[in-house]
């Protein structure tokens, strides 16, 4: 059975109101699809019976997360988008560290999904210390949904996800499963205990993070937003920012400069404060 077009459009609005993303008409397929093993999960007869029962029973506050859960698109990939953490190692680092001397760096994956993105980050700046250089560094993913949260604090993964990581990076930085049989690995404890994980919405209207960061990396979650909810998060990760630390975003994201005009842009997707 479907769901009726006002059962998603009520959907729709909660999400765009709760998150800021947008569901036109043609997610209803994915959004039904995705909806069913949870509408059989608490045995509702059909969908929209589930979306009437939403607010009913003081059920709304655990049932939103489950919601979210479900329409979020969470793809990520290790070393995705991979000129970021080239800019990082070559540019923004030796000139952080340079303006300041000694440091400890503060890096935030502000929709950090699965955690491969903070985890590369980790990856890339223990490399760089490795080689010579001599920074501590503390690395924060926040992101709206808990079962990524989950996946990213247990750091557990599948072999195929590997394919973007420098072997030696592989060998250093993952444990192989004592059973041959297994197809996961999991990131070191030194890197896990360099970097933390929290349940943070980027449409609240503050955010308990550092006013400190070295450097943010906002990608690929933008494009989901209205343009004034890109305007108003850009800028409320800004004030997050120490002078002179960056902001990232995805590459299909370089429209913000237009969206957030005080922005100083050094690459098509990398910012200045
Ligand atoms: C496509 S993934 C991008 C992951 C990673 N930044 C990357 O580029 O590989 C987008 C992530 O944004 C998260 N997200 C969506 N809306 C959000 C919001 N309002 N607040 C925080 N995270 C959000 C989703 O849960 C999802 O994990």
């Amino acid at each position: 059975m479907h769901l009726s077009e006002r059962h998603f459009k009520t959907i729709s609005k909660l999400i765009e109101g709760q998150v800021g993303i947008k569901l036109p008409a043609a997610k209803r397929l994915m959004v039904e699809g995705r909806l069913h093993k949870r509408v059989r999960a608490l045995n509702y007869s059909c969908l929209n019976e589930y979306v009437d029962n939403l607010f009913h029973d003081g059920q709304f506050e655990d049932e939103i997360a489950h919601l979210i859960d479900v329409v979020t698109t969470n793809k990520t990939d290790f070393f995705r988008e991979p000129s970021h953490f080239d800019f990082m190692r070559d540019v923004a680092v030796p000139e952080l560290l340079n303006s300041r001397g000694r440091a400890d760096l503060k890096i935030w994956s502000s929709a950090c999904s699965t955690g491969m993105e903070a985890y590369t980050a980790a990856m890339v700046l223990d490399d760089m210390n490795r080689r010579g250089s001599r920074f501590g560094f503390r690395i924060l993913g926040t992101d709206i949904s808990n079962v990524v949260l989950h996946a990213a604090r247990t750091a557990i993964y599948t072999t195929d996800v590997l394919a973007p990581v420098p072997p030696d990076f592989i060998r250093r930085y993952f444990m192989m499963s004592r059973n041959r049989e297994s197809d996961q690995v999991r990131v070191v404890p030194e890197l896990r205990r360099l970097t933390g994980f929290m349940r943070m919405n980027l449409m609240e209207p503050s955010y308990p993070v550092d006013r400190d960061v070295d450097m943010i990396f906002c990608r690929n979650v933008l494009i989901y937003f209205e343009r004034e909810t890109q305007r108003k998060v850009i800028e409320r990760l800004c004030t997050h920012l120490r002078p002179g630390g960056y902001l990232m975003v995805g590459h299909s994201e370089s429209m913000i400069h237009s969206v957030v005009p005080g922005l100083k842009q050094v690459q098509p997707t990398i910012f200045k404060v």
